[in-house]
């Protein structure tokens, strides 16, 4: 069954603007239940929760609505184990805080060089407090975080293992599944990075048996806030960082200080309802998360069509250098690519598609580590065009006319 890509950029009314949107991991386009949400309840609920009076009502239940929806989203257990904040940056920031308060010197982080910095510096600045941090590092011929590495690093006491489920630059999908199973046959805890995994696939968070799963809505079609998975024995066992208070059972909240976004959580109802919509317009009624579902594996079909279109382009240029993995395959990759070209230096081809009016980007996208390590800095990083089931082999191929000119 094909996508259908009409509904779909329906939905999206940047898409019906001139120009084409490729740098998707950086930011997606904003779905219009979304935004007509966040607008409606501004302009009629917009108290502050939890009093008496109707209005207040209303708003608290859009609120804790939104919060049960993402309950479903990503396979929680119940609604405690969400917890929303402003930014992924802030929620592993606060988790590193909270958790740590439990840790004693000596005790050893598992960082990876390929993560975006959220996912690392907040754990290695834990080394301030005395906990010893390790690095986990990428196979730089395969780009791969072997498992084998990490098993290498696990001691008796590692606390923790941060790492992502796919990687920003890379776009390889990891076996996050695996590397869980080995985290926790050591004892120790694992805390994924799934911001650049989100809006391609859906989440699983106890297929995959992960202790804490954290994403940015910017990026999954939604608005400008993110949310935390948190196992819920985890989450009571250790400090919150809200006022003295709210009480130590009272999750997620000891992990809110000040209040959560409002408007923007109501808006990410417009995220089930788009979800409903694709799965109701291909003939499939189901559950928000059998939708889900659904919907996402429509997308990975999709996206899968415009890697191999993409990669089909760059694989065979001698003068070209993916960085990642160079099958177009959905079950190895999301639609991320970012790629080097001999002798010349990422942000020249970047200007030059700009002319076409595609966005695409060039850089370190905040991997630091890993464009460091690959030794990709002084080439001002590399060149990444990142997709999404809204985008059309007919915009890849635009691309591909303009990238031909250049390289
Ligand atoms: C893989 C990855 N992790 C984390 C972040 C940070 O997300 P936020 O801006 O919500 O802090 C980004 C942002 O680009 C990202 O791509």
């Amino acid at each position: 069954m094909n996508l259908n890509l009409d509904y779909v950029r329906k939905q999206f009314p940047a898409l019906s603007g001139e120009w084409t949107f490729m740098d998707n991991a950086g930011g997606s386009q904003t779905l219009k239940p979304v935004a007509d949400r966040i607008y409606e309840y501004l302009l009629n609920t917009n108290v502050q929760l939890g009093a008496s009076y109707q209005v207040s009502r209303v708003a608290t239940k859009r609120v804790d609505d939104a919060r049960k929806k993402m309950v479903e989203f990503v396979n929680a257990r119940e609604d405690s184990e969400i917890i929303f904040g402003s930014s992924t940056t802030m929620l592993v920031r606060i988790l590193s805080l909270c958790i740590s308060q439990n840790w004693k010197e000596g005790d050893e982080v598992i960082v990876t060089n390929c993560d975006h910095e959220a996912n690392i510096g907040a754990w290695r600045d834990l080394e301030k407090k005395g906990m010893v941090i390790k690095e986990w590092r990428i196979n730089p011929d395969t780009f791969r975080m072997e498992t084998e590495d990490l098993k290498k690093l696990l001691t008796d006491k590692t606390k923790l293992v941060a790492v992502t489920h796919t990687s920003n630059i890379l776009g390889t999908l990891n076996p996050i599944k695996d590397y869980a199973k080995v985290v926790h046959d050591n004892g120790s805890l694992i805390c994924i990075d799934g911001v650049a995994h989100a809006p391609h696939r859906m989440i699983d968070v106890q297929d995959t048996d992960v202790d804490f799963y954290v994403f940015s809505f910017y990026k999954v079609y939604g608005p400008h806030m993110a949310m935390m998975y948190g196992r819920k024995e985890l989450l009571l066992n250790m400090p919150g960082i809200n006022h003295f208070f709210i009480t130590n059972d009272d999750v997620p909240y000891k992990f809110q200080p000040g209040s959560v976004n409002y408007e923007l959580s109501y808006g990410l109802m417009g995220i089930e309802e788009y979800v409903n919509g694709i799965a109701k317009v291909h003939g499939k009624e189901g559950s928000f998360r059998d939708n889900t579902e659904f919907s996402f594996r429509l997308f990975a079909e999709h996206e899968e069509v415009l890697a191999k279109t993409l990669l089909d382009y760059l694989n065979p240029k001698n003068n070209v250098k993916i960085i990642g993995e160079t099958n177009y395959s959905k079950d190895l990759r999301v639609p991320t690519v970012a790629f080097m070209v001999d002798n010349t230096k990422s942000d020249s081809i970047v200007l030059k598609v700009d002319e076409s009016k595609i966005g695409i980007r060039f850089g370190d996208f905040y991997a630091r580590h890993l464009i460091d390590d690959l030794g990709l800095a002084e080439r001002n990083g590399v060149v990444r065009v990142s997709l999404v089931h809204y985008n059309t082999t007919e915009e890849v191929n635009n691309l591909i006319v303009a990238l031909d000119k250049i390289i």
